[in-house]
């Protein structure tokens, strides 16, 4: 069943054509309320009691965890996906002369912890190159061998949303004693994810594009092998009895329990829990599955509009509900972006890729903007 439009729950004027959620999504109007109270609560630190160190930490987690069917236990509180992934990195075995597998043109947060890692340790990045009919998952499965480490995948690629098949690949993976890693960024919120279907080692997602979230917050997911790891960094807030503000000079070696040890360092933070807090709840309420179907409307839209102005999409077996790649036959102007925008519509180039993003904002109209836009622009 797919969604109504949502427009009014956004401060998007008229005129603007935003179909650039994968770039960041615009806050909510109630995420932006809830944002705005929290940061005027720091100008009366009287009212920050010893309890708010914890509880929207805690219900943030408890969301997030609803949200990928997951334990909150599991749930870390990170600043970026670069720092789940580095966190994975950073814990998971591997031998000289091993492989991690990664997919050509891989967002860079999914790329250099894995070739530090490598370097580390004597072993080897293997990257898979795009298929020409955008399946990801055959070449994955071809490449997964008893030499590899770690799979290191989206569950859609940034660019153009084609998709990795994760419950197939995790399973080959785990078959062979490999990890699976997850960056989720770029589509956790618009698209259905279950852990206990897909198994992760670790996954992690910033907040600030589909999760509707602010910058600099992001989650990770720590399986139960791992979450007795190696946190990257050691703050008091992480040990056990860490409410006990008088008591925080008996250190302890013991840490709070589940992944609450990797949480980054300041990580209640004041300003942007109840602003992810408020995001989290409406995805939730509006529930996954529904989003992913109506942004699959649009796309659909755009794939069709997009064929008539002789732009290839990603096929649409073949790609997520939520974002789809316009490729041309001929390279695209560097400045497409810019004249888009100078006619008030938003999307992203991505290589020879017209990266078209759409939220519950959008309707049909704006796929006609879209349409005459591209048609004077390219
Ligand atoms: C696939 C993917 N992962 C992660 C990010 C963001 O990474 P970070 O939070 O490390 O800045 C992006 C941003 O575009 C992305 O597309």
């Amino acid at each position: 069943m797919s969604l109504t439009n949502q427009r009014e729950l956004f401060e998007i004027p008229d005129q603007i054509t935003y179909l650039n959620c994968a770039y960041m999504s615009p806050l909510l109007r109630a995420a932006r309320e809830a944002g705005q109270v929290a940061i005027a609560r720091k100008s009366t630190p009287w009212r920050i009691a010893a309890r708010d160190f914890f509880e929207d930490s805690e219900t943030a987690r408890r969301l997030f965890a609803e949200l990928i069917s997951a334990d909150a236990d599991g749930v870390a509180l990170i600043p970026a996906a670069s720092y789940g992934l580095s966190l994975a990195a950073a814990n998971l075995p591997m031998r000289p002369g091993q492989r991690i597998v990664l997919l050509e043109d891989e967002f860079p947060s999914n790329v250099y912890p894995w070739r530090d890692l490598a370097a580390r340790v004597g072993g080897s990045v293997e990257v898979v190159a795009r298929p020409d009919d955008f399946d990801w998952t055959r070449t994955l499965l071809e490449r997964i061998d008893d030499r590899t480490a770690v799979v290191a995948v989206p569950n859609c690629h940034w660019t153009d949303g084609s998709l990795v098949d994760l419950g197939r690949v995790g399973k080959r993976a785990h078959e062979v004693g490999a990890a699976l890693v997850v960056d989720a960024t770029q589509s956790l919120g618009a698209a259905p994810f279950d852990v206990g279907t897909v198994q992760p080692d670790f996954l992690v997602a910033a907040s600030y594009k589909w999760l509707l979230g602010p910058y600099s917050l992001g989650f990770v997911y720590v399986a139960p092998p791992h979450r007795a790891g190696r946190p990257l960094e050691f703050n008091w807030i992480a040990r056990e009895d860490s409410e006990d503000f008088a008591g925080l000079v008996n250190y302890r070696d013991v840490f709070q329990p589940g992944a609450r040890r990797f949480d980054v360092g300041e990580r209640s933070n004041f300003a942007l829990l109840p602003m992810a807090m408020v995001a989290l709840r409406q995805i939730l309420d509006w529930r996954v599955e529904e989003v992913a179907a109506t942004l699959g409307e649009l796309t659909a839209h755009i794939e069709r509009e997009g064929q008539r102005l002789s732009l290839h999409a990603t096929p649409s077996a073949r790609r997520a509900a939520h974002m789809i790649g316009l490729r041309s036959d001929t390279p695209l102007s560097p400045d497409l972006p810019a004249r888009l925008a100078a006619a008030n519509v938003y999307v992203s180039v991505r290589g020879n890729s017209i990266r078209v993003s759409p939220h519950l904002y959008n309707a049909a109209e704006d796929v006609d903007r879209l349409v005459s836009a591209l048609a004077g622009a390219l």
